[in-house]
């Protein structure tokens, strides 16, 4: 079974990574820290779910997630681990920042991920449309609340408990209105900056 929703209260609170018996690095793979292998840059695809505005598909490396007092600052997004290796063990979300980072959050931070149950085929625009289908319902959920962690200088690395390893992993990204409130999360994502997809090694 999956495991996900023991992820949400950690993955606020918690300040580093925690998973049972670290496992011994290789020497041949220089990613691999403690027995665990990051995968930053996961294709994020902006999704606009405006009342008049027709939806276009676009992808990005940024995450960036809105919902502010009109409907022009609006965005969700779908983002998304392929080619997880079948060797995986124990998988688990995080993100992370370092000195050398752009990031900043307005007003409130708190994101919701929704497990999609797959993704569409290769070739097919991620929209709103064609990921429907992958939007169950009663989705598992999690919440990262970026609130006021722009400011903290310095790295920082936040994860939590395990997710079920698949070899593609999706999820839906959106801004909290409930729990949180209007805000937006601005966070440019490359190797070491952004959300993480934690596996063994
Ligand atoms: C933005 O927030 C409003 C007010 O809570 C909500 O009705 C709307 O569905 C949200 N839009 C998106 C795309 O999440
Ligand atoms: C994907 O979106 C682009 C840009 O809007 C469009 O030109 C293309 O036809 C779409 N592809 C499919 C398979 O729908
Ligand atoms: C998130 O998951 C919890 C636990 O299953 C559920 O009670 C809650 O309604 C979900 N939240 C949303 C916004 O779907």
């Amino acid at each position: 079974m999956h495991s996900f929703l023991t992820v949400i209260g950690s993955l606020a609170t918690l300040s580093s990574i925690t998973l049972a018996a670290p496992l011994k690095a290789r020497q041949d793979d220089p990613q691999c820290i403690d027995g665990l292998k990051k995968i930053f840059m996961p294709e994020m695809h902006n999704i606009h779910i405006y009342e008049d505005v027709p939806e276009f598909p676009s992808t990005s490396t940024i995450l960036n997630v809105m919902n502010g007092s009109s409907s022009n600052s609006v965005q969700d997004q779908v983002a998304v681990w392929s080619n997880i290796p079948s060797t995986a063990t124990q998988c688990s979300l995080g993100w992370a920042v370092t000195e050398d980072r752009s990031f900043s959050v307005y007003d409130n931070g708190l994101i919701r991920f929704f497990e999609l149950s797959g993704v569409p085929p290769a070739g097919t625009n991620i929209t709103a449309e064609t990921i429907a289908p992958f939007m169950e319902e009663g989705a598992k959920n999690a919440s990262i609340d970026f609130t006021f962690w722009a400011e903290q200088t310095g790295a920082h690395t936040h994860g939590g408990g395990l997710v079920d390893c698949k070899s593609e992993m999706a999820f839906y990204l959106t801004k909290d209105m409930v729990s949180g409130g209007p805000g937006s999360v601005t966070l440019e994502q490359n190797a070491q900056n952004g959300l993480f997809l934690a596996i063994d090694c």
